[in-house]
């Protein structure tokens, strides 16, 4: 049984970063993001009774066939293929869109019907940012302490609010730590207890500005969100470091054209890589200023977007 999926990757306003639970992906705190309509992977997933081997590339999508193979009841093997239409560890989150997307084509093609919850749950597992991948438009991934209750929700669709995420692709060049091993080293940080210690409220706040689609309450804390994960990162032992001298370019060029009057706050995951978050009207005017500054290899406009989605 053969089935195709495509998911987005997304942005997260409120971020990840640290796990109270390592092997089932439990996170020390919720978070909140929004899908990427211009960032997607497309995965296609064959269950083969008369295969001889699987036909897999990489062990972690190995591990995650084990799960919906185990879930299913089968032993078939299986081919998977996945493609992305963006570069992938760079600091745009393709893990999120790659196990979304495989999460869905594979239980699918297993035969399984799951419910979003459960489709949330098994991407987790997968990727931890997944699991915001699989609902629609804005999404709240609950801190929940046991697997069950540690999933993402639709907060509002797509068409709630057209919030715009530019991605500027600083270099194509992949990084050297993965998330997941970066993510390792956190505890070290003195940071690290302090920015827990505020993530409620910034939670609450967040929330806030999307019911009131209050573009600058929402940018603020975005952007000092981004800043506080980065000051962890920065501070954890060994200290990670994933910005290029184009990406604090391009973070300062921001508080520039902010200062000029142009609504724009900047974020930034494990990567190189930046996004900029500002409304509708503003888009030619930043893609123009982002190009001038010579410092993207290129810009991908992204609008909210669905989430996971079977294709055939
Ligand atoms: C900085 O979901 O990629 O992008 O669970 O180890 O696969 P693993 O990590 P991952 O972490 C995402 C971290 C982040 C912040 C975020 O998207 O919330």
């Amino acid at each position: 049984m053969k089935a195709t999926a495509i998911a987005p990757s997304n942005i997260a306003f409120i971020k990840y970063w640290g796990k109270k639970d390592e092997k089932l992906r439990l996170p020390e705190n919720g978070s909140i993001s929004m899908n990427l309509s211009g960032l997607s992977t497309t995965c296609t997933v064959e269950f083969n009774r008369d295969g001889e081997k699987d036909e897999i590339d990489h062990e972690r999508i190995k591990l995650h066939i084990d799960r919906v193979r185990k879930l299913a009841g089968m032993k078939d093997h299986a081919r998977v293929d996945t493609r992305s239409n963006f570069p992938h560890s760079t600091g745009l989150s393709a893990s999120a869109s790659v196990f979304a997307a495989l999460t869905l084509a594979a239980t699918k093609a297993a035969g399984l019907d799951l419910s979003e919850k459960e489709l949330s749950i098994l991407a987790r597992q997968g990727s931890g940012s997944a699991c915001r991948s699989i609902p629609d438009g804005f999404a709240e991934w609950l801190d929940g302490n046991t697997s069950d209750t540690s999933y993402a929700v639709s907060i509002y669709p797509p068409q709630y609010w057209d919030l715009v995420d530019i991605v500027a692709v600083v270099t194509h060049t992949k990084k050297r730590v993965s998330t997941s091993e970066g993510m390792k080293g956190l505890k070290k940080s003195p940071f690290h207890k302090t920015r827990l210690s505020g993530m409620q409220e910034k939670i609450v706040s967040v929330k806030d500005a999307l019911a009131r689609r209050d573009f600058e309450l929402l940018g603020i804390i975005s952007e000092a969100e981004a800043l506080e994960m980065h000051a962890v990162m920065i501070t954890q032992q060994p200290a990670l470091l994933y910005w290029t001298p184009g990406t604090l370019e391009l973070m300062k060029a921001v508080h520039v054209w902010r200062s000029e009057g142009l609504p724009c706050f900047f974020t930034i995951n494990t990567g190189q890589n930046i996004h900029i978050l500002t409304l509708p009207e503003y888009v030619k005017k930043l893609e123009k200023n982002i190009q001038e500054t010579g410092l993207a290899e290129k810009i991908i406009v992204n609008h909210p977007a669905k989430g996971a989605q079977i294709l055939s």
